[in-house]
């Protein structure tokens, strides 16, 4: 008996029907779930944090589902890094780091041969940039990375940071906001840094007296 549950949620937790370029989208997340689980999970958490910032910056509706995508797509592209360099337990060798680099591009090249995901793979493509412009692939600067892609990079960060790795602990939820505000004018938008920080003390606050 073929079971009528929706296969796929929003970020709500309500049913989700992939509809138009939707259903590409689908596609290469059920790709990912099957060959990657571990970069479809994390792609999902940064999706989650991704989602909080664009309620909190108070988004245009278009502006916060290009978010949301980039969010939940952002790693496709590591779907062609080789798992032995993917997955490896301990610090990358030059040559490992060159080929862990190539995803973003990648990403980009995945998406733009689906229809109408193309702008989306631009979207992709910025989220290794840095706000000083010292980011991969191309270096751009401050305002001229798109504005999903900056929110993006911070929230994967944190969602890395929080993350046991193989190599590594991961750091407290205080430890990895200490780190974006380090790196906030440097690696990260500071305006979307300074969101991200008031979301969540504003959410411990709230917790803190049980609201
Ligand atoms: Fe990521």
């Amino acid at each position: 008996m073929i079971s009528k549950a929706p296969r796929w949620r929003a970020l709500d937790g309500s049913p989700w029907e992939p509809g138009g370029d939707e259903v590409a989208i689908a596609a290469l997340l059920d790709l990912v779930e099957e060959a990657a689980p571990d970069v479809a999970a994390h792609m999902e958490r940064t999706a989650r944090l991704a989602r909080l910032v664009a309620l909190e910056a108070r988004l245009s509706d278009p502006l916060h589902r290009q978010v949301i995508r980039t969010a939940r797509l952002h790693d496709v592209g590591k779907l062609a890094i080789p798992p032995w360099v993917r997955e490896k337990p301990g610090p990358l060798s030059d040559t490992e780091r060159r080929i862990m680099r190539s995803h973003p591009v990648t990403g980009q090249s995945i998406l733009e041969r689906k229809p109408g995901l193309a702008g989306l793979g631009v979207l992709v493509r910025a989220t290794h940039e840095r706000w000083d412009g010292t980011g991969y692939p191309d270096r751009l600067k401050g305002s001229s990375i798109p504005i999903p892609s900056r929110i993006v990079s911070v929230c994967d960060a944190f969602d890395a940071m929080t993350k046991p790795r193989p190599y590594s602990p991961s750091m407290t939820i205080d430890a990895s906001l200490g780190e974006l505000d380090r790196c906030a004018g440097a690696q990260f938008d500071p305006g979307i840094v300074q969101v991200f920080c008031e979301l969540f003390q504003n959410r411990f606050d709230r917790l803190a007296v049980g609201a």
